[in-house]
């Protein structure tokens, strides 16, 4: 009977162990393959990437935003989304958020509604300029989307209502 109960916890943990590594590989892939899309080419910077300061409720502080070519296809002539309209799926917005003259850090979202880490059809992330993850795409945007979602928001996004 005792070799049985040690038989069963060592098998818990086993199978405990592999169920947290494959969601720690999960959360890094993510990560990675967003960090990609924040160095890729093509983006399209917002009002000429000039730098903003948060505007209240942002928690994010001074930043520049842009847009990747499949985002921008909705913006209209002057670089806004109207109200109503939607990001098309593979949008990626990069907000550069600056302490000072220093970048700090990479908040992005990726319109993926398929994916298992999207929440509100957006993947959320913070990555740091080196590529190291500050807020896993893993957390499925707990702690983004209640704040994304209040009034007034397009698609989720905040800025257009703010700047
Ligand atoms: C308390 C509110 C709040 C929380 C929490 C928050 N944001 Fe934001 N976010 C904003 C506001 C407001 C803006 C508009 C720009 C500005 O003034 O900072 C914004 C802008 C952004 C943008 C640029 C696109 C847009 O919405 O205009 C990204 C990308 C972004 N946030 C990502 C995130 C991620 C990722 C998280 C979670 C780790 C997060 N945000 C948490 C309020 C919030």
């Amino acid at each position: 009977m005792q070799r049985f109960l040690l038989v069963l916890i060592s098998l818990t943990s086993v199978l405990f162990l592999c169920f947290s590594c494959t969601k720690d590989k999960i959360d890094i892939d993510e990560d990675r393959m967003l960090f990609e899309g924040v160095m890729a080419s093509g983006f399209q910077y917002y009002q000429n990437g000039n730098k903003l300061p948060g505007a209240a409720p942002s928690p994010h502080g001074n930043f520049r935003l842009r847009f990747n070519e499949i985002a921008a296809t909705v913006l209209d002539s002057s670089g806004e989304l109207t109200g109503g309209t939607e990001f098309p799926q593979g949008s990626i917005i990069v907000k550069e958020v600056y302490s000072g003259n220093n970048l700090d850090v990479y908040a992005v979202i990726k319109k993926e509604s398929s994916n298992t880490a999207a929440a509100k059809g957006w993947i959320w992330a913070e990555l740091n300029p080196d590529g190291t993850t500050h807020y896993s795409a893993g957390n499925k945007g707990q702690g983004c989307t209640g704040c994304h979602s209040g009034a007034p928001n397009r698609d989720f996004t905040r800025t257009f209502d703010l700047h």
